[in-house]
């Protein structure tokens, strides 16, 4: 089948950039060849000063607004694709939130705009944008999950199920794109260095994660976001329903 993908510089679409891992996808993203479009969802002054600083460094990004959460809205942001002629190669589902609670104190709120956000997603933006890539043959989904989908977290029963949730996704995906030249891949970063972690109270963050973590530190977003540019290149043709670890050694598959 012909393919115009088969060749660096794809158009990557990476949820979420508001967020320091979105960011860093993104700019990882960039840096190995593609055009990159990045959706954020309220924070437009925030994404826009970061889009021009990231021009002042050499780095054109297209930003889209999309709440994740909202199927009709992720179904509109496909169609202005469309019109804007863009063909998404790469889809990083990387937009995600956390209401952590202990479970008796959590809200139904809490565990819906976490659903919604985390796991209808999953749908709300891959059902739109997968059909195109199996036509074409060729197709990246990168789908972040979390260390605390795989071991929980007191105070997530929300946010891992949700992140746990992901990965059945992947997989069903993954057997369903399989021949068509398309991969599907969970990553589950750790403990990053990013606000959402920043806003875990400090003494939580010092007295009881950290020591979980064997490395002894958080991750950097620039980490995973190389992991994430690897799964997205030809040399990774050959994963697809994997679920990768990058945790600093806190929880070993
Ligand atoms: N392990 C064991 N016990 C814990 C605990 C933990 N991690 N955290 C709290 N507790 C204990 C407290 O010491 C306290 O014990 P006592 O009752 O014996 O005094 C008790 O639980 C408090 O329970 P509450 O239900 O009253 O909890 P709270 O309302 O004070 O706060 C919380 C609970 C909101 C969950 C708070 O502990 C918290 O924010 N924890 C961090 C949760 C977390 O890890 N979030 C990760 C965010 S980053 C992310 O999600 C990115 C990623 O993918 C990794």
């Amino acid at each position: 089948m012909a393919n115009d993908a088969s060749r660096q510089g794809r158009t990557a679409l990476v949820t979420g950039g508001a967020g320091c891992l979105g960011r860093a996808i993104a700019i990882a993203l960039h840096d190995a060849g593609h055009q990159v479009l990045v959706t954020y969802h309220n924070s437009a002054a925030a994404a826009r000063a970061w889009q021009d600083e990231q021009a002042g460094l050499g780095r054109d990004f297209t930003l889209y607004q999309v709440d994740v959460a909202d199927n009709a809205a992720c179904q509109a942001l496909v169609r202005q694709l469309e019109q804007d002629g863009r063909q998404v190669d790469i889809l990083i589902n990387n937009a995600g939130i956390t209401r952590d609670a202990s479970l008796r104190k959590m809200s139904y709120d809490n565990w819906s705009e976490v659903m919604r956000s985390n796991l209808d997603s999953m749908f709300n933006m891959t059902q739109p944008l997968c059909g195109a890539m199996a036509d074409r043959g060729w197709g990246r989904i990168v789908n972040i999950s979390s260390v605390n989908g795989s071991k929980g977290a007191f105070g997530q029963a929300n946010y891992a199920a949700s992140k746990a949730g992901i990965h059945g996704f992947t997989k069903s995906l993954a057997l369903e794109l399989a021949r068509k030249g398309v991969t599907v891949n969970t990553i589950s970063p750790g403990y990053l260095a990013t606000s959402m972690v920043k806003a875990v109270p400090e003494e939580v963050l010092k007295e009881k994660i950290l020591p979980q973590i064997p490395l002894g530190r958080l991750g950097e977003p620039d980490e995973v976001a190389a992991l994430v540019a690897f799964v997205c290149s030809d040399a990774a043709a050959f994963m697809t329903g994997s679920n990768i670890a990058m945790n600093g050694g806190q929880h070993m598959y």
